[in-house]
């Protein structure tokens, strides 16, 4: 049995004329992605083809950083950083710090002087090193939070600086890669063919994941049992092609956003790589659906007004875990003032169970289609299967909704516009 379940609420008697096409369309489209000669799709054998020698080689300069640190600093942004920060906010505790107490933190991700000032002065009396990761080697926010990361690593720690230095960066070009040989910092391949929203499950997410004390074995376990089962070519038995299909049929029945829903707070970061997997993936030529996120029940208070009664243009996709870390009971109380010892024998997980189902029939009678996606615990394993999950469905879906599911021309224009501007405002003052 599959490690993913997906069901719906609009099983209805449209459906199968409705995808028809699209299920037409996944043969050719399957049989591309598997031959993938000269295509960016190294992810979807990354996970099966890491060797133990590039497991090892992490694990040991993990254990080096938890030994000799209490920060890592990782410095990315987009598909080098969301991946490593949604995998580690989804498995670690909510208020402790991580393994051997180290802690890791991100940057590079914004320009606010504020936080990059604030990050310099939290790293004052505490050991770090530093994993810059880009694939380009020269996106704006990370480069300049290297070089400011770099020179303050050269004031703290002189001619050892570069031991303190991991470089994740392409396998062949960049000025990442050229600085990382000249200055003699030990560097992470990113593969050619895996661009950046793809590559959480290289050396780009591993390594700042292991340092936060996640077994990265188990996720590369999960996925590669993901990259087993997802292999199939018939829909019906291939989860990802199925969520495919689901939510090009609804884009064609005219919704054109997309509400990825979840009951715990620390998927707050999966949804937003999901966010950005999608919306990077499928955001071009003037379509595609429009990816945001919700976490109930804080939105329930808010967003869970316009999905219930607001302007039609949503659908729902549910995110669900059966088992997630722990649990806690709501207590029986003698005096009772609050009303609430009818709960006392439940826990705060059914309530939130309870919650979701409630949610899903109160949004159904309200129109609102809904996907279901559910998975049997909130494990390493399991993310890893569902972050392959999500990106063989994306680049399916993509491909049925006619776009190219591996470049970014829109980043790519912004890229040059704020290039030029910068050039001109510099030279102007
Ligand atoms: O998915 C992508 O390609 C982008 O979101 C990139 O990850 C992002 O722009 C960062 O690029 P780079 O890793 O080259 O610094």
């Amino acid at each position: 049995m599959s490690h993913l379940q997906i069901t719906t609420n609009f099983d209805d008697s449209r459906l199968e004329a409705d995808a028809l096409k699209y299920r037409a369309s996944i043969p050719s489209i399957h049989r591309f992605l598997e031959e993938k000669v000269g295509e960016p799709t190294g992810w979807l054998d990354a996970p099966v083809e890491m060797t133990t020698d590039q497991i090892d080689r992490i694990l040991n300069i993990s254990n080096e950083i938890k030994r000799n640190a209490d920060v890592l600093v990782v410095i990315g942004v987009g598909g080098s950083y969301l991946g490593a920060k949604a995998i580690q906010e989804a498995l670690s505790p909510y208020f402790k710090k991580h393994e051997n107490g180290i802690e890791v933190l991100y940057v590079g991700y914004n320009l606010s002087g504020t936080y990059i000032k604030q990050l310099v002065e939290s790293l004052e009396n505490r050991e770090f090193y530093l994993n810059v990761i880009s694939k380009s080697g020269s996106t704006m926010e990370s480069s300049i939070a290297f070089r400011v990361l770099r020179q303050y690593t050269q004031e703290r720690y002189g001619l050892k600086a570069a031991q303190r230095i991991i470089a994740t960066t392409d396998s062949e070009k960049g000025v990442l890669r050229e600085i990382a040989h000249a200055q003699g910092y030990r560097q992470f391949d990113i593969p050619k063919n895996i661009g950046g929203r793809y590559s959480t499950l290289t050396s780009v997410g591993l390594l700042p994941v292991a340092v936060s004390g996640i077994d990265i074995l188990q996720l590369l376990e999960g996925a590669k049992r993901a990259a087993i089962e997802l292999k199939e070519m018939n829909a019906e038995k291939n989860t990802a092609y199925l969520y495919a299909i689901y939510r090009n049929v609804l884009h064609s029945r005219g919704y054109q956003v997309e509400l990825l829903a979840s009951f715990e707070p620390g998927l707050r970061f999966i949804h937003e790589w999901w966010k950005q997997l999608f919306g990077e993936s499928e955001g071009k030529d003037k379509k595609g659906l429009f990816p945001a996120t919700v976490n109930y029940s804080t939105d329930l208070h808010s967003l869970g007004q316009y999905v219930q009664d607001g302007n039609p243009i949503l659908f729902e996709t549910f995110l669900h875990f059966k088992d997630v870390a722990e649990d806690f009971s709501i207590p029986y109380s003698l005096l009772d003032d609050d009303r609430l010892n009818y709960l006392s024998k439940k826990s705060f997980n059914e309530i939130n169970q309870i919650y979701k189902k409630g949610t899903i029939l109160a949004h159904s009678e309200g129109g609102v289609p809904i996907i279901q996606i559910d998975l049997k615990r909130l494990d390493a394993f399991h993310i890893g299967y569902l972050m392959y999950f999500f990106m063989k469905a994306c680049a399916m879906s993509a491909y049925l909704l006619g776009v190219d599911p591996f470049d970014q021309p829109g980043v790519e224009a912004y890229k040059k516009k704020m290039t030029e501007l910068l050039v001109v405002e510099t030279t102007a003052n």
